[in-house]
């Protein structure tokens, strides 16, 4: 496996430095830091019991086209039955509070690829366990966005290639804090926060390695559909449902994500839920992207007022 090597520091929320800038994330340095972890006595608590959880997430899943995929009263019912069984360590759990303090889109994105994941992964595996770990990994995979400047996080306009290399440092600070946290770095929960942005094809990163098993491919579809069709601060407007659709549709197609998980979001966006082997995708061009979509668009550092290249 590549040894990544860390560009920014990690850092906790309370300001406590885990590993420096230029340190390479080798098994021993990442046991030492567990460790470390492992001498503090992190409480867990219930994430649905946690702060105002429960409440925010009931809002976000009536909002727009959530109301279909979620289903009825008893597909969300047994999402939060999934959801009660959940229990997170007291610090892991305080990100979302500043997530939800200081960039409310982030915040609304975790629950919401925590709900699009956990629904996915009822329907795709039968081990009660490992639903349990996809639901668990979920509303963390994000975590490491707290070691990402929040002007940054928020920029409404073109990110700087520098800017852009800070922010895909949340993959690896994620799997360190979560390691950190949880214990373990073999663990599902920090594999996710590492590999969510990796793609089927090696165009991802951080490793550019083959996106590969079943439950980090479900986070990385869920995440990248709940980005487009969800408000963020770089564009006027979200994508609507069917442009979406088909702009994942068309990742399938290249090999960038799981098909099988894609046909079953297309699946799930249908009133008449048909089985996702009988759901029709489609590349035809029946949406409409948002105007001033900015996801993508990198401003060289140097020269100053380059060309922006996506
Ligand atoms: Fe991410
Ligand atoms: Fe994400």
């Amino acid at each position: 496996m590549t040894v990544l090597t860390l560009q920014y520091p990690v850092h906790t929320l309370d300001g406590h430095e885990l590993l420096p800038a230029g340190v390479a994330l080798t098994g021993a340095v990442l046991a030492e830091m567990v460790v470390e972890g492992q001498k503090k006595t992190f409480a867990d608590v219930s994430l649905l019991g946690y702060g105002t959880t429960r409440r925010d997430l009931a809002a976000y899943v009536r909002e727009g086209n959530y109301r279909t995929i979620l289903g009825d009263e008893a597909d969300y019912a047994a999402l939060l039955a999934l959801m009660e069984k959940i229990r997170l360590p007291v610090p892991v759990l305080e990100s979302l509070d500043h997530f939800k303090n200081n960039d409310t889109y982030t915040y609304r994105h975790v629950l919401m690829v925590f709900a699009l994941s956990s629904t996915i992964a009822r329907r795709m595996m039968r081990s009660f366990s490992d639903i349990l770990q996809e639901a668990s990994a979920g509303p963390l995979h994000d975590i490491g966005k707290i070691c990402v400047p929040m002007e940054i996080l928020k920029k409404a306009t073109f990110l700087r290639r520098s800017e852009r290399m800070y922010l895909e440092h949340h993959t690896m600070a994620g799997y360190v804090l979560l390691s950190y946290y949880l214990g373990n770095f073999g663990g599902i929960a920090p594999a996710v926060a590492l590999d969510h942005h990796e793609r089927g094809d090696g165009s991802g990163y951080p490793r550019g390695i083959a996106l590969r098993g079943r439950l980090v491919e479900i986070v990385a579809a869920c995440d990248v559909y709940d980005a487009l069709i969800s408000p963020r601060p770089y564009r006027q407007s979200s994508f609507d449902n069917r442009s979406a659709l088909e702009e994942i549709t068309r990742m399938a197609e290249q090999g960038k994500i799981s098909w099988e998980i894609v046909r079953l979001l297309v699946a799930l966006n249908r009133k008449d839920r048909p089985p996702p082997e009988e759901c029709a995708v489609s590349l035809e061009k029946r949406g409409k992207s948002p105007d001033g979509n900015l996801y993508g668009v990198i401003l060289d550092d140097e020269p100053e007022g380059s060309t922006p290249a996506r």
